[in-house]
């Protein structure tokens, strides 16, 4: 059964930092199907624009690289002036993860991943925290991963990256509750984006070999993640903070 989306999103402003594809993307979607005016900030600027013009007028991309300052800072800044003020912020950037264990994982790779991951984080939250609270309030969520929570094979940096992500978001809850910011993470199993696309030939065999994994034996599609973003930046959340929501189909319970 899929409910349609309802407009519990609108006033809203929300500024998504790696939306450009995948899991971003369809927040970006959902966020708009549900009334908010949104920011599509991505590394890539043309993909972010190109989906930005396929949502109309509530949508505008800009160019963020979230490892460093002064791009956040940007991202920011046009969130304030293309819409006037800031009521959300979605961290789901995140650098393509190198198998590797911390024996053979280069030092590059591993400041990468916690770069985009967790410093992106953040950096955005730095930036994106007095905007939002400025305007009386809000909602923070950072995209994590069932690998958060339970470790994997050859994913040291990713799984750091991730665990970091999770505390942060604690960390800020505690800090920023006062300024009525809520700040939550979302941890999703395997879903159906290209990242799988770099292990299995298509998302059929992706399905075949992750789906067992998971309680439900299936990945997830993007828009199931994309729902639960959708209810943790909504007033329906108003009593969430600080919390890690699993959307995993289940694979971290066993
Ligand atoms: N797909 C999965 O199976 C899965 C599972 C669990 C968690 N996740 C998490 O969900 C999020 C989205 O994953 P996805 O599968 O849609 O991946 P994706 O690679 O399609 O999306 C990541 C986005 O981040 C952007 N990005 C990368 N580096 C950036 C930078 N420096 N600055 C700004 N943007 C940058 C990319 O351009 C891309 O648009 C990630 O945080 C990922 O770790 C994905």
């Amino acid at each position: 059964m899929t409910d349609k989306p309802t407009n519990r999103l609108e006033g809203s402003v929300i500024l998504i930092a790696g939306a450009a594809s995948g899991i971003g993307a369809a927040i970006a979607r959902r966020c708009v199907d549900e009334g908010a005016k949104i920011v599509c900030a991505d590394y890539g600027l043309q993909p972010a624009a190109e989906l930005a013009e396929t949502l109309g007028p509530s949508a505008a991309a800009c160019q963020c690289d979230v490892t460093k300052a002064d791009s956040a800072r940007a991202a920011v800044e046009f969130a304030r002036q293309k819409f006037g003020r800031l009521d959300g912020l979605v961290h789901n950037a995140a650098a393509p993860s190198t198998s590797a264990t911390v024996v053979n994982l280069d030092e590059s790779a591993w400041r990468h991943e916690i770069d985009v991951g967790l410093t992106g984080a953040f950096l955005m939250s730095k930036f994106a925290v007095p905007l939002i609270a400025a305007g009386g309030g809000g909602s923070v969520v950072f995209i994590g991963s069932q690998f958060g929570r339970v470790a994997t094979t050859r994913a040291v940096a990713y799984c750091a990256a991730k665990a970091g992500l999770i505390h942060l978001a604690k960390a800020m809850a505690v800090d920023h509750a006062p300024d009525k910011i809520r700040v939550n993470s979302l941890s999703p199993g395997a879903v159906a984006t290209t990242r799988l696309l770099r292990r299995f030939a298509d998302f059929e065999a992706a399905n075949a070999g992750l789906g067992p994994a998971h309680l439900l034996g299936r990945i997830a599609n993007p828009e199931e993640i994309a729902a639960a973003a959708a209810f943790l930046l909504s007033s329906d959340a108003s009593f969430v903070t600080g919390s890690d929501m699993l959307v995993d189909g289940g694979y971290a319970t066993r």
